[in-house]
């Protein structure tokens, strides 16, 4: 995997790039972006729901998370980058949603919550940047509580090897202008969650050929009961239901 950029770095290219961010991401990936949050937010987040959108960036992900939480909900949005939050702010203000979301800024990293504090945890397009993505990862994970979600989408690598090859030839390319790059590169996360204990409900590829993102959502186990067949379900506002029908936890794939 390439070496991160650094924080300071990072924080420079966020600050920059902060106004133009939107439009850039979703000119780059054809606005498949966009569809990754709607499937994660759709899936992973339900009424009254405590959520935390981690390098939340313009707030696209936690603000959709908002509006599906409704009144009751609540979301922070946490990001290194205060230039990022100051354009989720002004859409929050837009939208009618500044009464159910806070900003914070900080490092994904080493996250300033408790364990088990919040329902949901997204995480979209966040990881790939960090220097230690597993790491950022359990970071998720840890501040969820039992029984919540975790909802990741990220860069992936592309599946065929030629398409591989190529893909990586355009990243060396990208690589040398940071502010197309935005640091992001393909990172892999889902079995440490796994092994950590979480039993991944979705899992789904998506994107495009030279640049997937893969999408999932790990559910945190209530209790060691919970693993009990048919335990663990709960109904879902969307097609997808959250259920273990039974142990080891079942791969959902969506087609
Ligand atoms: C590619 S953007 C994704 C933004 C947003 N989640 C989305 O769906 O568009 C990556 C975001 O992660 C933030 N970020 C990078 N490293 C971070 C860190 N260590 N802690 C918190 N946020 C970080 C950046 O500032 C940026 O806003």
């Amino acid at each position: 995997m390439r070496k991160a950029l650094s924080r300071e770095k990072l924080q420079g290219i966020y600050g920059q790039i902060a106004k133009r961010y939107d439009f850039l991401h979703a000119f780059l990936t054809a606005g498949t972006d966009q569809k990754g949050r709607r499937i994660l937010v759709e899936n992973a987040v339900r009424q009254g729901d405590r959520i935390l959108d981690c390098g939340s960036g313009t707030g696209s992900a936690g603000l959709l998370a908002a509006r599906l939480a409704g009144e009751r909900g609540r979301v922070t949005l946490f990001d290194l980058s205060a230039e990022m939050l100051a354009v989720a702010r002004e859409k929050a203000i837009r939208e009618g949603l500044q009464d159910r979301v806070t900003f914070q800024t900080g490092d994904m990293a080493r996250l300033p919550f408790a364990d088990d504090s919040f329902d949901v945890v997204l995480s979209t397009y966040s990881l790939c940047p960090l220097d230690d993505p597993e790491q950022g990862a359990l970071e998720l994970f840890r501040v969820t509580r039992p029984g919540g979600r975790v909802a990741v989408a990220h860069s992936t690598e592309p599946e065929n090897r030629l398409v591989r090859w190529l893909a990586g030839r355009i990243e060396d390319i990208a690589w040398r202008f940071p502010r197309l790059s935005m640091g992001c590169r393909a990172v892999s996360v889902v079995s440490v969650l796994e092994r950590a204990g979480g039993w991944v409900v979705l899992a789904k590829r998506i994107g495009l050929p030279l640049w997937p993102f893969m999408l999932f959502i790990v559910e945190k186990p209530a209790s060691p009961a919970s693993s009990s067949p048919g335990a663990g379900c709960a109904p879902s506002t969307s097609s997808l239901r959250f259920c273990h029908q039974s142990p080891p936890p079942v791969l959902r794939k969506q087609s």
